[in-house]
C-alpha cells in the first residue's frame, strides 16, 4: 500500500498506549473555532451527544439524531489538526444489533473522517464493541452513569454509591476492555470504584466525575469554561465565559443604541472619482441611551 501523506493526528492506539502514564487530557467539542483552541491542549476531543443539551436546548441526549452528530463532527475535524476526534453514537443508532451499529458507525467515520466512535453500555454492548473493532472501527466505551439511559435510571444519578453495586460496574469495564475498546469513559461514580476499575483494566480510563486516579479526564467544554447555566457537582469552572459574553454583548448593545458603534474605523469610505477618499461620515453625537433606561 502506498502512503500519500504523513498523518499527524493521534490515533486510538496512541491513547491506549498512555495507560498508566502521563494523564490523558480531553474535552468535548462541538464546533470548529473552539476545537482549534482545544486542539492545542488536548489529546482527544469528543463530539459528545451532550451537544443536544448544550447547543440545542434538549433536556436529555435522547432526541439527538445521527445527522446532528455528523454535522458537528465534521466541524470539529475541520477545526483541529492533532487531537484524536471521537464522535458519540446517539441513542437508537447502535443498540439494536451489531450490524446496525456498524452501518451507522461506518457512516460517521466516512462522512466526518473522525478517528473513532463512543457508545454507552458495558456488558450489554460488549458484543457490539467487538463487532465494530473487528471491522476497523475504534470504539471508546462509556460506563457508570450512561446519560442515554436517563429514563431508565430515573435521572442523572451517581453510580456505585454502595459497594454491592460495584461488581456489576467492574464487570462492565472488564467486558468492554476484553471486547477491544481502546479506552473507557467512567462517568459519575464513586472514587474508590473508579480507582479499582482503573487498576483492573489494561486500557485507559477517562474520568468525568470519577477520580483523579483515572488515566485521564474529560469535561464538557462549556461547563468548565463557565458558560453552562447549571453544572454537575464534579465540574470545576476554569473560566467565566458566560459573564464575559454578557459583559461584551451589553457593551455592544449600549454602543449600538448610542450610535458610537460602528465608529469610522469600522466603516468603508467611498473613493472619490479622482482616486482620493471621499470625506468620512460624521460620528453621531446623540446622548447614549442604555438598555436599562
Ligand atoms: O456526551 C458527552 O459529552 C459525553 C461526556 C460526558 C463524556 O459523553
Amino acid at each position: 500500500m502506498s502512503i500519500h501523506f504523513k498523518r499527524r493526528r493521534l490515533m486510538a492506539p496512541d491513547i491506549t498506549s498512555r495507560k498508566g502514564g502521563e494523564p490523558i487530557v480531553a474535552l468535548t467539542s462541538y464546533h470548529a473555532h473552539t476545537a482549534a483552541i482545544a486542539d492545542n491542549h488536548c489529546d482527544f476531543l469528543l463530539v459528545g451527544d451532550s451537544l443536544g443539551m448544550v447547543m440545542h436546548g434538549y433536556e436529555s441526549t435522547v432526541p439527538v439524531p445521527l445527522e446532528l452528530m455528523i454535522m458537528h463532527g465534521k466541524a470539529v475535524v475541520r477545526g483541529s489538526k492533532r487531537a484524536l476526534i471521537i464522535i458519540d453514537m446517539p441513542f437508537g443508532t447502535y443498540e439494536e444489533s451489531p450490524a446496525i451499529a456498524f452501518r451507522n458507525a461506518a457512516r460517521v467515520m466516512k462522512e466526518t473522517d473522525c478517528g473513532g466512535v463512543k457508545l454507552e453500555g458495558g456488558r450489554r454492548m460488549a458484543e457490539t464493541v467487538r463487532y465494530l473493532v473487528d471491522r476497523g472501527i475504534p470504539v471508546m466505551a462509556h460506563i457508570g452513569l450512561t446519560p442515554q439511559s436517563v429514563n431508565v435510571l430515573g435521572g442523572f444519578k451517581t453510580q456505585g454509591r454502595t459497594v454491592d453495586q460495584w461488581h456489576a460496574i467492574e464487570e462492565d469495564a472488564r467486558l468492554v476492555a476484553e471486547a477491544g475498546a481502546f479506552a473507557i469513559v467512567l462517568e459519575a461514580m464513586t472514587a474508590p470504584l473508579a480507582e479499582r476499575i482503573t487498576k483492573a483494566v489494561p486500557i485507559p480510563t477517562i474520568g468525568i466525575g470519577a477520580s483523579p486516579g483515572c488515566d485521564g479526564q474529560i469535561l464538557v467544554m462549556e461547563d468548565m469554561l463557565g458558560l453552562s447555566p447549571s453544572v454537575p457537582k464534579f465540574v470545576k469552572k476554569f473560566g467565566a465565559i458566560g459573564a464575559a459574553i454578557d459583559r461584551a454583548i451589553g457593551a455592544y448593545a449600549d454602543e449600538v443604541r448610542a450610535r458610537t458603534f460602528p465608529a469610522p474605523e469600522h466603516t468603508y469610505s467611498v473613493k472619490a472619482d479622482n482616486g482620493t477618499a471621499a470625506p468620512a461620515p460624521q460620528r453621531a453625537t446623540k446622548k447614549p441611551k442604555t438598555s436599562s433606561t
